[in-house]
């Protein structure tokens, strides 16, 4: 038995954040980032909104990107004095994804970090609250997914929370708010969800249900990201209902290594000045990965679908695969997005000694290696490496040098 899960609602187009005017409840807590929310008059329309329903109204605010273990728990404290039967996430992908795990510990004061970790073993929520999230960016679709991304910045490691009771109960995709993000931004949260709709694709985990929200989020993102990037607030648009539409296939499909080593990778050089962020880890890993995993036959059968509903031609599968890696890596030029950690700037941009040193890297490769092999990514890939493949992988995706095993 395989299980099909999204939320109940999902309100899209512009002006869907109308829909908060008709929420039933007492009390809403609105988590929030730093400040672009607010800056661009989001947060005023969301909380007037729901108090035109009747609610009080508190406000968490100042949740950082790639949001750690300490934020989590604070915000459930907050919560926890509060009592909202409503909580309200707005924002890009770490303010949903922090809320998201603020709600666990709210409904079970008692649970630990590492027992929220437990892959699909989070007990019953929703005794206490609902959840609704507003995305303001177009890559993670977190208001729709089942997941949660936590950092513990003492480890340096990205902890995947992963079950359906996660899945939000709303989904606001409201393209007026994706209209605002800076163009880096656009460019990596971009990549993010075309890595999400390829690795859906191709997960051991994909179905008759998954497969079709996949091909028509890739086929849209290769028409429109670029553009989108570019200013085409048409496109920008499109994007975000495409990363929505990947974003309900992995959520249920899973997803593969491309994600398990942005995971293990973006904070464990955070001593060296900087994180690699999350979009920008998957564009730069994605090549490599579908190089690796084309070894695989039935793998390389469905990036020959993906490749033929792209319109890339090629002769053969070896072809269509090929054609399929440059035209990704061709994207990542297109958005001033690094091939590989070696290039990678602090900056994110493409430069020709990247923040990594080689000797770091190398010193830190068989950990990294070993952690995301451990990742909840990793069992849905459709080829398991070893923790020698994993480590020559990762080489490749620092040097920028071909996958040939
Ligand atoms: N839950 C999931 O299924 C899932 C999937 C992929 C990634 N993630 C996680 O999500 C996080 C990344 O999320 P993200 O890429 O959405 O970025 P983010 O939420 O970290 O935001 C990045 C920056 O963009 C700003 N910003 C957000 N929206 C804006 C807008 N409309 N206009 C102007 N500025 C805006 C924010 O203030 C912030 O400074 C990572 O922690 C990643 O691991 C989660
Ligand atoms: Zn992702």
């Amino acid at each position: 038995m395989a299980r099909f899960t999204l939320p109940r609602d999902l309100y899209h187009g512009k002006g869907a954040l109308d829909t908060l005017k008709s929420f039933d409840g007492k009390r809403a807590m609105v988590c929030v980032g730093g400040g672009s929310m607010k800056r661009f008059g989001f947060l005023d329309t969301v909380v007037a909104n729901l108090k035109e329903a009747g609610m009080e109204v508190e406000l968490f605010e100042g949740i950082e990107p790639d949001p750690s273990v300490d934020t989590v728990m604070r915000g459930a404290e907050a919560m926890a004095k509060f009592q909202p039967d409503w909580i309200v996430a707005i924002g890009g992908g770490s303010p949903i994804d922090a809320a998201k795990a603020m709600w666990i510990k709210y409904e079970y004061p008692d649970i630990t970090f590492e027992e929220m970790c437990k892959v699909f073993g989070i007990p019953p929520l929703r005794r206490k609250a609902r959840f609704c999230a507003i995305s303001s960016t177009s890559g993670t679709a977190t208001e729709v997914t089942a997941f949660s991304v936590i950092t513990d910045n003492a480890k340096g490691i990205k902890y995947p929370l992963a079950d359906f009771e996660i899945t939000p109960d709303v989904a606001i995709v409201d393209p007026t708010l994706a209209e605002t993000m800076p163009k880096k931004l656009v460019a990596h949260t971009g990549m993010d969800a075309m890595t999400h709709a390829i690795e859906a694709y191709v997960s051991t985990a994909h179905c008759d249900y998954t497969d079709p929200l996949a091909i028509h989020a890739i086929r849209m993102i290769q028409r429109d990201l670029v553009g989108s990037y570019n200013g085409d607030m048409e496109k920008r648009d499109n994007m975000h209902n495409a990363q929505c539409l990947a974003g309900m296939a992995f959520s249920n499909a899973l997803l593969g290594i491309v994600h398990s080593m942005a995971h293990k990778t973006g904070a464990a050089f955070s001593d060296y000045g900087a994180h690699i962020i999350h979009g920008a880890a998957n564009a730069m890993y994605l090549p490599k990965v579908i190089a690796f995993n084309a070894k695989d036959p039935a793998a390389k059968a469905r990036y020959r679908v993906i490749a033929d509903e792209m319109k890339l031609g090629g002769a053969n599968d070896d072809e269509k695969v090929q054609l399929l890696i440059a035209f990704l890596r061709g994207m990542n030029d297109a958005l001033n997005i690094p091939q590989c950690i070696g290039h990678y700037g602090a900056d994110s941009y493409p430069c020709d000694q990247g923040f990594v040193p080689e000797d770091v890297f190398l010193a830190r490769l068989p950990e990294i290696a070993k952690n995301a092999i451990g990742d909840a990514c990793t069992g849905s890939n459709p080829r398991i490496p070893t923790q020698e493949e994993m480590e020559k992988l990762l080489k490749c995706c620092y040097y920028d040098t071909e996958v040939d095993f």
